[in-house]
């Protein structure tokens, strides 16, 4: 973090200073959106009341950046930025004025005095002042592009790459997934159905003033309307819901567990959709296993599931390129793979910037390479369900190839438990998207073991 001459106690400044540190540590250091806010703030000593308002000015910055920066540079006489430094607290600026909550003016001496606090030229000072005084004045009167590419790159806010991969895969449908990117998500909760019925909770909701509305597609989930973060919502510190969107019940949905199985998780941490089984197995985990790389993160997937209040399944700690299973000893597998995650950027809108073609490219070998590694650990007539929360045909749509080439596997249609218009008449598979079914993006297919 830089070093401030003064840091001042007025909550305006201080909120500013924090949203232009965090912009600068999740652009030049690729820190996720939470983790920078929530380290920024308390580095800074941020109350705990003004964090909600810094983080949502952090993610209209980047789901802006793009748009941000083609009216700055037009305002600034070098057509670039002079420093990291500058360049945050004018898209921060900038963004407040697209943003329009608060007075113009106000958005402008909010974000001069956050720069004085950086050890900054006094000229840069000034040049703060003046592009965004312009900009308030002129920014309704800039041109996009003609380019269509360059026109959706710039208008939504995405990388050109990945808008070019859009289009090459939804055709039109691309600007509409490219505006959902850039969309409040509904706040989503899973009931812990395990320990109470959907439909009782969704009772005690009701009479308890919670406003809410039942999940579109799955009976255990429900989006909650009124205005109350989870940290301070009764059922979550009780265990009886998780934070999770509806999209991923379908892997949970096609994998169908049930108690007598051998069942194995392939990259499960931090435990979303392990949580989940644990739920349908009714908390009978004996032999399911959740296996993941990371060791930091399956000590995650045991706190959770200690506030979940259910026995965990067997946890490992393990590369799966190298696991330590014996071969055809699974009923069930479940790969949910490292994935480019370019289907849930409507959450989190850095991950826009963090990736490229060649994390997609290599992510989509390793898919390959991590299918391959479970094949001869399935019984024969066992399950293997492959998800990911991508959108890259090159990842999900490589995998299926993949392991429709394999003699060994044979595609799975979806359970009748799966809703028919989730289903892509294409490929078989499910494909969830957050401009056609308001879900976070993702991909589930399944085969089973000849
Ligand atoms: C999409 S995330 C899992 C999300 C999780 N299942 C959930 O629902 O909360 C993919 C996971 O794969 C893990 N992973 C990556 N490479 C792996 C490997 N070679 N072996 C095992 N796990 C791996 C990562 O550590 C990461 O936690």
């Amino acid at each position: 973090m830089r070093k401030h001459t003064t840091i001042p106690n007025s909550s305006p400044v201080l909120t500013r200073i924090c949203a232009i540190e965090s912009v600068m540590a999740i652009l030049r250091e690729r820190k996720p959106l939470g983790e920078a806010v929530s380290s920024v703030g308390e580095k800074l000593g941020v109350p705990a009341g003004e964090m909600p308002f810094v983080r949502n000015l952090v993610a209209g910055v980047l789901k802006n950046l793009r748009l941000l920066d083609y009216i700055i540079l037009r305002l600034v006489k070098s057509g670039k930025y002079p420093s990291d430094i500058i360049a945050a607290a004018l898209r921060v600026g900038g963004y407040q004025i697209i943003d329009g909550v608060i007075p113009d003016y106000a958005a402008v001496d909010t974000t001069v005095d956050a720069v004085k606090s950086f050890s900054v030229h006094p000229k840069e000072v000034a040049l703060v002042n003046a592009v965004l005084r312009n900009f308030a004045r002129r920014w309704r009167d800039i041109k996009l592009p003609a380019d269509r590419q360059e026109y959706l790159s710039v208008k939504y806010s995405h990388p050109r790459w990945l808008v070019r991969m859009f289009l090459k895969q939804f055709g039109d449908e691309a600007e509409k997934l490219l505006e959902a990117n850039n969309q409040v998500p509904p706040r989503t909760f899973r009931v812990n159905a395990a320990r109470v019925p959907p439909r009782n909770l969704h009772n005690w909701l009701k009479d308890s003033g919670f406003e809410f509305e039942p999940g579109g597609f799955f009976e255990e989930y429900f989006s909650l309307k009124s205005r109350v973060s989870p940290a301070e919502f009764p059922p979550m510190n009780m265990g009886l819901v998780s934070v999770q969107d509806e999209a991923f019940a379908v892997p949970v949905y096609y994998l169908e567990p049930s108690p007598g199985e051998m069942i194995l998780e392939v990259g499960a941490a931090p435990g979303g959709k392990t949580g989940h089984i644990a739920e349908m197995l009714g908390g009978k985990t004996r032999h399911f296993f959740a296996l993941d790389i990371s060791p930091s993160r399956c000590g995650v997937i045991v706190e959770n599931f200690s506030r979940l209040k259910i026995f965990p399944p067997g946890i490992v700690a393990a590369d799966f390129l190298r696991a330590p299973f014996r071969r055809r000893q699974f009923d069930k597998i479940l790969i949910d793979a490292p994935c480019s995650s370019l289907g849930v950027i409507r959450r989190h809108p850095e991950i826009r910037w963090h990736r490229s073609p060649q994390d997609v490219k290599r992510l989509a070998r390793l898919q390959k390479r991590l299918v391959a590694a479970a094949v001869p650990l399935l019984k024969k007539g066992g399950i293997l369900v492959f998800t990911t929360c991508t959108l890259a045909d090159e990842e999900n749509l490589g995998v299926l190839r993949f392991a429709k080439r394999s003699s060994e596997l044979v595609q799975l249609p979806p359970p009748d438990t799966i809703p028919p218009e989730l289903i892509d008449v294409n490929t078989g598979a499910v494909l969830t998207l957050p401009h056609r079914h308001n879900l976070d993006g993702s991909f589930t297919v399944a085969f089973m073991r000849k």
